[in-house]
């Protein structure tokens, strides 16, 4: 069988496109080059271990956690870590695209439509280890839970990064803007004051 040097290259290139991304820091590598087309496939070669996740978890007794793992112009990656009975709020995602990869546990996305102030439920799935779904504001609201009875962990993607979306208050049934902030940054404690 006969190659050209052109097939060879586009071959090994394919090779490369097509390897599984199997640590963080290479995802990291991958998105820093990819166009934003191409950031979902590069989540789809993710397959990378949960314990080199957890050197970036950090826990809150009942809650959730935003722990950022790398912040560029371009995108946000976030791991969220989920104790039982963490729960979000109704939420937008500031013009957005949101990816979510499941990394161990599970979690409960309820999605809901908003007409005349009331909502709508109209899809509920729960996500186990190893899925991928996606989100933005064309597709409404959604919420999160941990009601599994035992800690998960999800990698958030944001492209571009959120610096504030809409939570809906249940209290006063209006819709609040969220600074949102992270509880560490590359694995480091960050004080209140200088939550992101
Ligand atoms: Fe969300």
């Amino acid at each position: 069988m006969w190659f050209s040097k052109v097939n060879i290259i586009y071959c090994l290139q394919e090779k490369i496109i097509m390897q599984p991304i199997t640590s963080i820091e290479n995802l990291i590598e991958c998105f820093d080059d990819a166009e934003p087309s191409e950031q979902v496939s590069v989540l789809k070669r993710t397959n990378i271990s949960v314990s080199d996740f957890e050197k970036y978890a950090s826990w809150i007794n009942g809650e959730y956690s935003r722990n950022c793992i790398a912040r560029r112009d371009s995108f946000e990656m976030i791991l969220i870590c989920w104790d039982e009975d963490a729960k979000t709020p109704i939420h937008d995602h500031g013009g957005q695209h949101c990816w979510v990869l499941q990394v161990s546990g599970t979690i409960t996305e309820k999605r809901f439509e908003q007409n005349d102030g009331s909502f709508t439920l109209e899809d509920e799935a729960v996500l186990n280890a190893g899925s991928l779904s996606y989100m933005n504001d064309k597709m409404g609201y959604h919420t999160l839970e941990n009601n599994s009875k035992s800690r998960a962990l999800t990698l958030h993607i944001y492209a571009n990064p959120i610096d504030q979306c809409n939570v809906f208050n249940e209290e006063k049934s209006e819709f609040e803007i969220k600074e949102m902030v992270y509880d560490t940054m590359h694995k480091m404690e960050l004080s209140t004051a200088s939550k992101k």
